[in-house]
Parts: C-alpha cells; structure tokens; sequence
C-alpha cells in the first residue's frame, strides 16, 4: 500500500509548507478553519478530484473526504453505501447497481464516471484513491479523513493509520467511536477526531478527553458557546457540519468553533471576511 502524499510525489518543499492547523491545538487563529466538505461539494462532484480543485480555489484551509474499501484493499473516497447516486454504476454494471462499495475492486470503480451525475462538465471525473487526493492536495491544504461506516471495513482504521501515520495536517475522524479507539490505540500521533449526531453528552466528552481525542465534531444544529466551552475545557477542539446557509455560518462563527465544514467555502470565506 502507498503511503499517503509519498515523498516521491510531493516535493520536500510543498510538505514542508504544509499547514499543520488541523493538528495544531496551539496555533494562533483569528476565527475558525474553513473545510471544505467533501471536496467544494457545491461546486464540483463530491469526493473527486475535481472537488479537491476547486476547494484549493476557494481558499479552504482543508478538505472532508470519506474513506471506504474496495474489495481488493485499496482505500476509495466515495461517501454513500453504495455507487448508485454519485456514478452511472447502473450503467456499467446493471445487474450491481444497489451492490456495496466494497464488492467493487479498484479496476471496477475506475470505470465509473463519477462527475456526469453532477454536471456534464465533470464527465469522466473517477473516484480517487485516497492517495490520489492526498497527491492532488500536494500540502496546500489539510486533509480531514472520515473513516465511512468502518464496521464494514474490519481493519480500515489501521489501514487508514498506517497511510497517513507521519503526515502533517491530517486528522482521522468517524462516527464509529469503537473504530476511532482503535484507531488512536494504533496510531496515538495521528489527531483523531469524534463525530457526532446529536449534541454530546457531559460522559462522552470525558471519554474523547481520556482517549486523547482533539476533535469534537457534532453537527451545527446543536453546537454553542456552551458546548464549545465544554469542549474546549477539557483540552480539545470543535469542530462542525455541514453549515452552508450564511446565516448559520455566522452563528456558528460567533460560537467560538474552531472549524466550520461546509460545502461552500467561498461563502464561509465572505461570511467570516464580514
Ligand atoms: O465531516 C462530517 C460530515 O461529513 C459527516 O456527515 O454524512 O457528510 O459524511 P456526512
Ligand atoms: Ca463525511
């Protein structure tokens, strides 16, 4: 397995230029990091290179990507259970059009077009290895990896570790918080975030803190000064998804979040600029 933005591939001088911000608890900020979800997913196809392009061009500190496994072990960005939204998987494989991504091996996915759903302008667009976005990345922004429902996957967070392991400005976050203890058990040195659906709970925050989380990651519909305080007291960070409405973007900003997902960062970037 290639490890994630190989020095062979990346220049020494863009790794050394890569920001750390992610990782960085310490570093001075004037307001929250603006990630871009999924690649700028209102602007190109989710989880494509196409989408990693136009987050770089609208200026986001990093990028949301979703790491699931092919049936031959590579690791894919693709965010649904199966290809039917984001490919012409129905096309090309009618009879698999409903199978799970991790039926398909990686010669399979490549002959997916995963941009034409989206607009006739990214037709052709492939599904990236995460490797391949890491690459298109080249350290000019940081990498939020979430590991997608990684019970399917047994093993994926060691997998996942052992790519990025040594990387700056990555951060490994999942729902599956059995799957992130393993994750941090394997890899302590990579930052490890904690997502969560609903508003976290007093217990669970603890938990994070003992198990040497640095990111909460509740979604915004729950998240304020009082969680952000929580959090914060007990040594991590807060980060939130997915805020795209301008309106929401300034509270969330007002909050004291330390990171705002969205799939608009060029709004984010104009509302926090206000
Ligand atoms: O980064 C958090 C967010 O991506 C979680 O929701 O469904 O977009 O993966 P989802
Ligand atoms: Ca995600």
């Amino acid at each position: 397995m290639r490890r994630l933005l190989g020095t062979l591939l990346v220049p020494a001088a863009l790794l050394a230029t890569a920001t750390s911000a992610l990782a960085d608890t310490d570093r001075p900020r004037s307001g929250p990091e603006v990630v871009a979800h999924r690649g700028a997913s209102a602007d190109a196809p989710e989880n494509t290179l196409a989408a990693a392009d136009e987050a770089l061009a609208q200026r986001a500190d990093a990028v949301e990507v979703d790491v699931q496994r092919t049936a031959d072990g590579h690791l894919v960005l693709v965010h649904d259970a199966t290809l039917a939204r984001t490919t012409d998987v129905a096309r090309v494989f009618p009879t698999r059009a409903l199978a799970p991504v991790g039926a398909f091996t990686l010669a399979e996915l490549r002959r997916l077009d995963a941009g034409s759903w989206f607009s006739p302008a990214f037709a052709g667009e492939r599904i990236p290895t995460l490797a391949e976005f890491g690459d298109r990345l080249g350290g000019r922004a940081d990498l939020l990896i979430e590991l997608k429902d990684p019970a399917r996957y047994p093993g994926v967070e060691k997998e996942v570790g052992y790519e990025v392991d040594g990387r700056r400005g990555v951060v490994v976050q999942s729902f599956d918080h059995d799957a992130m203890r393993r994750f941090t058990e394997a890899t302590p040195d990579v930052p490890a975030g904690w997502l969560f659906d609903g508003r976290p709970t007093a217990a669970e925050l603890d938990d994070a803190a003992a198990h040497g989380v640095t990111q909460i990651n509740p979604s915004f519909e729950v998240v304020d000064t009082a969680l952000v305080a929580e959090v914060a007291a007990r040594g991590m960070q807060t980060g939130t998804y997915t805020v795209d409405a301008p309106d929401d973007m300034r509270r969330i900003a007002d909050a004291g979040v330390d990171r705002i997902i969205t799939d608009r960062p060029a709004v984010l970037r104009t509302v926090l600029a206000g």
